[in-house]
């Protein structure tokens, strides 16, 4: 089956994009790497191009999930295994490859949560500029976690056809997940809800300091904090969940078991109790992972290119 190199990026839709770009250059720490025509914010953490794309619209969503494979024969694994389980799949066209700087990109939509995911073969990297962390070491965009109804069915999806591994579980409620065969004990979570949405994307940091400091710097800039600072026992990783300025839950999070691509360990369930999610205690504001709409899926072209 295919192989995932990375979680690529992830598009949002924002209803003030000053805020925003406020909000993710000088309260999280991103770069801002490119403005492009229509006024799309694009952002890095690394040398990728982006690892956030900001577009203005009138309602706040996430826009898609982008996944970058490690070669042109993964992509065309993943094609395949899309069309046996009848996903429909649009190829994205020249001029937005170019936009994204990116080669060959698909979409489709996960009929379960409505989440569009891209994958694509390769972006452009800005090697001789690096990543220049300001208020945060930022390492990466760490994980997304989508909410859905139909948990049993998007999980067999997300194993079966887009192989995700899973490396733990609260009972009925979440499971952690890795893309295979990135090494991190989930890069992806996939929670029960009664309906279709994103609960948290995260950003993975350097040092427990940054933990500490964002905290403080989140409450002397009035943004809120909904969660934390607090620890995650599956994962062992201390987190700190903040809302962006359209209420999108936004997480840092330090420290992360990894796995090895032969003989992991096996899944552990855990009881669906709020020690399962936190060592510490951390009380939750009720607007965590409240406003995570998701933007429905382009219909698909009239004519569907064919994998190369
Ligand atoms: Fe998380």
């Amino acid at each position: 089956m295919h192989r995932h190199l990375k979680l690529g990026y992830l598009a949002l839709n924002v209803t003030n994009m000053e805020a925003s770009k406020k909000f993710y250059e000088s309260m999280v720490g991103l770069n801002l790497t490119e403005i492009g025509a229509n006024g799309e914010h694009f952002f890095r953490c690394s040398d990728d191009h982006h690892n956030i794309v900001l577009y203005k619209k009138d309602q706040a969503s996430l826009k898609r999930i982008g996944w970058e494979l490690e070669s042109e024969s993964d992509m065309n694994q993943l094609y395949s295994a899309l069309e046996r389980s009848k996903v429909k799949v649009r190829e994205v066209d020249a001029a937005e490859r170019a936009f994204l700087h990116q080669g060959r990109t698909i979409r489709f939509e996960d009929p379960f949560s409505g989440a569009v995911h891209e994958y694509y073969t390769d972006q452009r990297r800005l090697g001789g500029t690096p990543f220049e962390p300001t208020v945060a070491k930022i390492q990466k965009l760490g994980h997304v976690v989508l909410k859905t109804p139909r948990y049993e069915d998007a999980l067999a999806f997300y194993m079966d056809v887009l192989n995700f591994r899973s490396s733990d579980f609260v009972e009925g409620m979440i499971t952690f997940m890795r893309a295979f065969p990135i090494p991190y004990h989930h890069s992806f979570g996939l929670a029960k809800s009664d309906k279709g949405a994103m609960h948290h994307l995260n950003f993975m940091v350097s040092e427990v300091d940054d933990i500490g400091k964002g905290m403080w710097r989140y409450k002397k800039n009035d943004v809120v904090v909904v969660r934390g600072p607090g620890r995650h026992p599956p994962s062992g990783a201390m987190f700190l969940y903040a809302l962006d300025p359209d209420g999108h839950t936004v997480e840092y999070s330090f420290g992360m078991e990894e796995f090895p691509e032969v003989s992991p360990r096996k899944p552990r369930q855990l009881p669906p109790l709020p020690e399962s999610i936190d060592f510490w205690g951390a009380p939750t504001d009720p607007r965590m992972g409240a406003t995570g709409n998701i933007e429905k899926a382009e219909a698909a072209p009239a004519k569907k290119l064919q994998p190369a």
